[in-house]
């Protein structure tokens, strides 16, 4: 009897691998299990047993039945396997060279930025990012910008509804959240919680309510730069730019500083730059920035002593020096997503 059941699992483990398919995987288990099976017979023998034998023989029997699950169960887990490959195709080899993509690149503006960027970096400037969504403190107030002054006005700064909030930005009663018309807002951000020395550059997105054209975007980008020490004068402003200028537009690059008007620095001016190396610029004068000496009443705002320390600002649009540098003339090709435009930018 014992033979004959351990003879089972070895038929069925001998015939496991010729089955292939649901139906034969059927008929196979029927031959043992079903009604008419094998182990079914067999285990109808256990009525002819002396009652003492038919606990042991009974326990073999399940041994047996466990062990010819096991042998179906393998064969089904494999039918299941050849089902899935054949859905999923051919195997891939993932070790194979690719043919057939095209190489993405960085952005323009992004390209412009790192470059930007990657001057000051060189001569110890540190990256500091701020908020898009601003207040009126940092953008404005704390920025020595008067509340009659005209870019505080409804028509070319976006202000969110009165009844905005934020969680965890503060705000006065009488002030408003905008989104940021420039980033000099970082410069306020990082003397309110770091003491001078501080030498940052901050490059972020900013917001105005321009109508869009070629020169035009309600969404662009600038670069801030903000340096504060003991001594820092105009001689030091004009030193780092005339070094930021030949690193970007080349060794022949020249500045121009004319006065200007910022209400954050005190003189201001506009910089322009000529250089020889820009093919349709050659020889023009080109403004670039607004820069300056920080004006007092700022420390003032950010608990610096104007006695104690001096500081120069500057702030660039990122768009602009773009133009400039690689010939753009309308500046919503930056916003277009358009291949053709973009793809011109692979090779930096
Ligand atoms: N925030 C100015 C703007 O958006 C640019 C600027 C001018 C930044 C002079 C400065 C500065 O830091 O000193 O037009």
């Amino acid at each position: 009897m014992e033979a004959e059941l351990q003879s089972l699992v070895q038929q069925a483990e001998a015939g496991q691998d010729s089955i292939s398919t649901w139906p034969e995987l059927a008929d196979f288990k029927a031959g043992f299990v079903g009604p008419n099976g094998s182990l079914t017979a067999a285990s109808k023998g256990i009525a002819k047993l002396p009652n003492e034998e038919k606990p042991v023989f009974g326990k073999k029997i399940n041994e047996v039945k466990q062990r010819l699950e096991k042998v179906f169960e393998s064969i089904r887990e494999r039918i299941e396997a050849t089902e899935l490959a054949d859905k999923l195709g051919p195997a891939v080899d993932p070790t194979l060279p690719v043919t057939d993509t095209e190489q993405g690149t960085e952005h323009p503006l992004t390209q412009v930025r790192d470059r930007i960027v990657g001057i000051f970096r060189k001569i110890g400037f540190t990256v500091v990012e701020g908020p898009e969504l601003e207040t009126e403190f940092f953008c404005f107030d704390a920025l020595n910008t008067p509340a009659s002054h005209p870019a505080r006005d409804m028509q070319d700064t976006y202000f969110l509804p009165d009844d905005f909030k934020l969680k965890g930005e503060k705000r006065r009663e009488d002030e408003s959240f905008i989104l940021r018309p420039h980033t000099s807002a970082v410069q306020i951000r990082t003397m309110t919680k770091r003491k001078p020395p501080v030498r940052i550059l901050s490059p972020g997105r900013c917001f105005r309510r321009d109508t869009v054209d070629a020169t035009h975007s309600a969404n662009f980008h600038q670069v801030e730069g903000l340096y504060v020490d003991s001594d820092v004068t105009i001689r030091d402003l004009k030193a780092l730019l005339d070094h930021f200028v030949r690193e970007l537009f080349g060794s022949d690059a020249k500045t121009r500083f004319r006065p200007s008007f910022f209400p954050f620095t005190e003189p201001s001016f506009e910089m322009d730059v000529q250089t020889s190396k820009l093919r349709k610029l050659s020889g023009k004068w080109i403004e670039i920035m607004g820069c300056g000496m920080v004006d007092p009443n700022v420390f003032g705002h950010v608990g610096y002593d104007p006695d104690e320390v001096s500081g120069y600002a500057f702030g660039m649009g990122i768009e602009r020096i773009a133009m400039i540098l690689h010939g753009i003339d309308d500046i919503r090709h930056f916003y277009q997503n358009d291949l053709r435009f973009l793809q011109q930018f692979t090779g930096d």
